[in-house]
């Protein structure tokens, strides 16, 4: 990528950070507290324990205080300053000896080395300076944010506004499939492909890190759309073999429920005509005849289209009269009452048979009576 023309570049894109590296002569010294980064993207390297008076201060690239090297240097009593092979032109030496160099390159990274020269006394100091590149956030890209689990294949893309040295990572909960193989990554880590599961909706995001940065992107919500894979009903009273059976002028409730993301929408359908509502239940306050029927409950899925649907057949409940009380049969208690009714004849008979069983031996053995 092309780095955006200065000033943008210094301003922006580098973040300094100094080490020193060493120290040499006992008096002289480049302490990392004596360097200043310049908002504009200007460094100044100050010094300590130098001598004063007629002092020559010259800066070299490098370890050591070669000729070729040298950068810059000033004679304190002539005032005069000469630049050496290694000056670009934005390195100058202020007349206590500091070194500046403004308009900072990734490349002005690396050794220094100034030498102080004095009337009988000759020092020498060498420190380092790092330049780093500042992160930017990166921009996150998806293939598509609405996705049905299973089949729709998701690319992730990162991309940074860097050029240095930095790694990428992805973050979400469900990215831990990086590891399990769910996803697949690039070899320079900016996409990241993989098939979604049910319930790994959420956000996703990546990050930038170098050893003094990091920047994360934006996160970017993925919705995974599944299902509805199953109708499950509730009535009350309950339901036998789809059917509700209630009594005229009771309160009856249909419900179906269907997971799925996004949620279901509902309709109802009785004996085949569409009914208003939207709910996932019918709810019915007092039953009358015209409430009867087939009622179909459909569950549609708007993000996946998935339609499923089930049935509820309600019926009255048959009524009828003994004397002054009326009874009510269900379709359940008709079966154990018809339960009921089978024990006692089996009761009966069971009882005749032991009767005509126990009578017998009694009758042969004992001697009868007159
Ligand atoms: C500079 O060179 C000297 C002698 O060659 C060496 O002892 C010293 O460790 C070097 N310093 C750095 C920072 O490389
Ligand atoms: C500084 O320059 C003056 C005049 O050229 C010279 O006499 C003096 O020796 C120089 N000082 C050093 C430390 O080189
Ligand atoms: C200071 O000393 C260095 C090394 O001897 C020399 O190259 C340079 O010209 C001198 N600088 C000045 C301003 O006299
Ligand atoms: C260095 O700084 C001095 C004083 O600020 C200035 O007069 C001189 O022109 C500068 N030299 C270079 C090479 O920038
Ligand atoms: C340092 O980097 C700048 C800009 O990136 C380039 O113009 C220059 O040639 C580089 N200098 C060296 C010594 O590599
Ligand atoms: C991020 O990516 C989107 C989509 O490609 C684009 O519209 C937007 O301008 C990008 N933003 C930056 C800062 O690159
Ligand atoms: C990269 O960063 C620069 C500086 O912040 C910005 O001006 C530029 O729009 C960014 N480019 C992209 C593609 O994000
Ligand atoms: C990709 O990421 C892995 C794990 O974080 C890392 O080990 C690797 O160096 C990265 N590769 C690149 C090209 O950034
Ligand atoms: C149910 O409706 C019937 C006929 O419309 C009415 O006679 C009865 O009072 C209602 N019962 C209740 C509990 O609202
Ligand atoms: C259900 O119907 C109501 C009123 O007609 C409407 O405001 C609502 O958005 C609908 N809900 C769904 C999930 O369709
Ligand atoms: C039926 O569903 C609606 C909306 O989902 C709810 O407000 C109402 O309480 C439900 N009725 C019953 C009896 O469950
Ligand atoms: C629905 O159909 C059943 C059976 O044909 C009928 O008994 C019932 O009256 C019908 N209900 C409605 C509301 O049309």
């Amino acid at each position: 990528m092309e780095l955006p023309p200065e000033p943008l570049l210094f301003k922006r894109l580098l973040l300094t950070v100094v080490l020193l590296a060493s120290t040499v002569a006992a008096e002289l010294t480049l302490n990392p507290e004596h360097l200043d980064e310049e908002k504009d993207g200007s460094l100044i390297w100050r010094i300590q324990g130098a001598p004063t008076g007629d002092v020559n201060y010259t800066w070299y690239r490098g370890n050591g205080s070669l000729e070729e090297n040298m950068l810059i240097s000033y004679n304190s009593s002539s005032q005069s300053r000469i630049c050496g092979p290694e000056n670009t032109g934005r390195e100058n030496v202020t007349d206590k000896g500091f070194l500046t160099i403004t308009k900072l390159q990734f490349n002005d990274s690396g050794i220094y080395t100034l030498g102080v020269t004095s009337p009988g006394d000759y020092q020498v100091a060498t420190g380092q300076i790092q330049i780093w590149e500042r992160l930017l956030t990166p921009n996150l890209t998806v293939s598509k944010v609405n996705v049905q689990a299973y089949m729709d294949e998701v690319t992730f893309t990162c991309h940074p506004n860097n050029t240095g040295d930095f790694q990428i990572e992805w973050h979400g909960i469900f990215l831990t499939g990086i590891k399990t193989g769910q996803w697949k990554v690039s070899s320079d880590n900016r996409t990241i492909t993989g098939w979604v599961f049910p319930f790994q909706t959420g956000p996703y995001r990546c990050s930038l890190s170098s050893l003094v940065s990091w920047e994360s992107s934006e996160s970017m919500w993925l919705n995974v759309y599944y299902g509805p894979n199953s109708i499950s009903k509730t009535s009350s009273p309950t339901y036998f073999r789809d059917t509700v059976e209630a009594k005229l002028g009771s309160r009856v409730n249909l419900e179906c429920r269907a997971t799925s993301m996004p949620s279901c929408r509902y309709q109802w359908h009785l004996n085949g005509t569409a009914l208003p509502t939207n709910n996932s239940n019918i709810s019915i306050k007092n039953l009358s005849w015209s409430d009867v029927g087939t009622y179909r409950c459909i569950a549609e899925n708007p993000g996946t289209q998935v339609v499923l649907y089930d049935t509820f057949i309600l019926k009255v409940a048959e009524e009828f009269m003994i004397g002054q009380y009326s009874y009510t049969l269900y379709q359940g208690s008709v079966i154990l009452l018809s339960i009921g009714v089978g024990l006692g004849l089996l009761y009966l008979i069971g009882g005749l048979i032991f009767y005509l069983v126990s009578k017998r031996p009694w009758a042969r053995a004992g001697p009868q009576p007159d």
